[in-house]
């Protein structure tokens, strides 16, 4: 299949590169014309074991390209997926801004039928407001937007993408379903576990998911901190003693605490 990625940032090269090493033809487009350089010369902006090489085998055969322009990303693609980043933090938490003006501009250039994958975080029923946003850039436009969000690891990347625990996939219409199914039909073959639902229950899927790895992040510096206090060792107590073994959370352990950026996150 023919697809266009916006937003080339770990999700968005990761995404890309990995469906390249599915058979597809993948297009990756971003605004920062730097970040398309860079990639243009075969150097990828951070570290992610087997993603260099991913990159390198893409480009080589030509089924991973960069560009700059939104256009050239959509032409002739059958799925378009969003992975665009949000405004920093303090800026506008909330704001949409990036995830709407990327699909304002797959509208305008996309051809008729495309399947819009938000990969983005984004609020629950935000597939809704980017189907209206699309609709009202372009209304002659027919086209499916399908959820479908990331829930890879930093560090973890590619083997989250390519190995995933689930895929999740929400979608209203059964054409914009089927042919997020198909792009992913590889790894499904492989054995890996797809669910299929609403957009919406899709988007609160991940957003349940990051609330739990905050509450375990809390659960875990909260343990530490007696542990610390105590002079117990803190990832046995909970390791082996307490809830089993570790896992994305990680475990409490004595000195520093675990530190991972939340949206609600408290900084006393
Ligand atoms: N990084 C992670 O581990 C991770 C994991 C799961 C989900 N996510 C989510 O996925 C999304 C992307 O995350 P990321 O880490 O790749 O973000 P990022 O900030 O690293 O990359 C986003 C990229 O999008 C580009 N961009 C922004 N607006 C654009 C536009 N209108 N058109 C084209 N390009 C545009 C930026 O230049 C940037 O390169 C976010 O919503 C994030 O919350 C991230």
């Amino acid at each position: 299949m023919r697809v266009g990625v916006i937003g080339t940032g770990r999700v968005g090269l990761v995404t890309g590169a990995c469906l390249s090493s599915l058979g597809h033809e993948v297009t990756c487009m971003d605004a920062d014309e730097a970040k398309v350089a860079t990639l243009r010369e075969g150097r990828t902006p951070f570290h992610e074991p087997e993603l260099d090489d991913l990159v390198r085998r893409g480009t080589d055969d030509a089924s991973l390209i960069f560009v700059d322009s939104v256009g050239a990303a959509v032409k002739g693609a059958d799925v378009v997926m969003i992975c665009v980043g949000r405004p920093p933090v303090g800026a506008d938490d909330r704001s949409l801004s990036a995830v709407e003006e990327a699909a304002r501009a797959v509208a305008r250039d996309a051809e008729q039928g495309v399947v819009v994958v938000v990969k983005s975080t984004v609020p629950p029923g935000t597939s809704g407001h980017v189907a209206h946003a699309m609709g009202s850039e372009r209304p002659d436009l027919a086209c499916s937007v399908v959820s479908s969000p990331e829930f890879l690891r930093e560090g973890h990347a590619v083997a989250d993408t390519l190995r995933p625990e689930r895929i999740v996939v929400g979608a209203d219409d059964d054409r914009g379903r089927q042919i997020v199914e198909q792009l992913y039909a590889p790894l499904v073959r492989a054995g890996h576990r797809l669910v299929r639902t609403d957009p919406r229950t899709a988007e609160l899927a991940k957003l349940a998911s990051n609330a739990f790895l905050a509450t375990k992040v809390s659960f875990a510096n909260g343990l530490a901190r007696v542990a610390e206090l105590a002079g117990a060792d803190g990832r046995r107590g909970d390791r082996d003693h307490g809830h089993g073994p570790p896992d994305r959370a990680g475990v409490p352990r004595r000195g520093p605490r675990l530190r991972r950026p939340t949206a609600c996150r408290r900084t006393s």
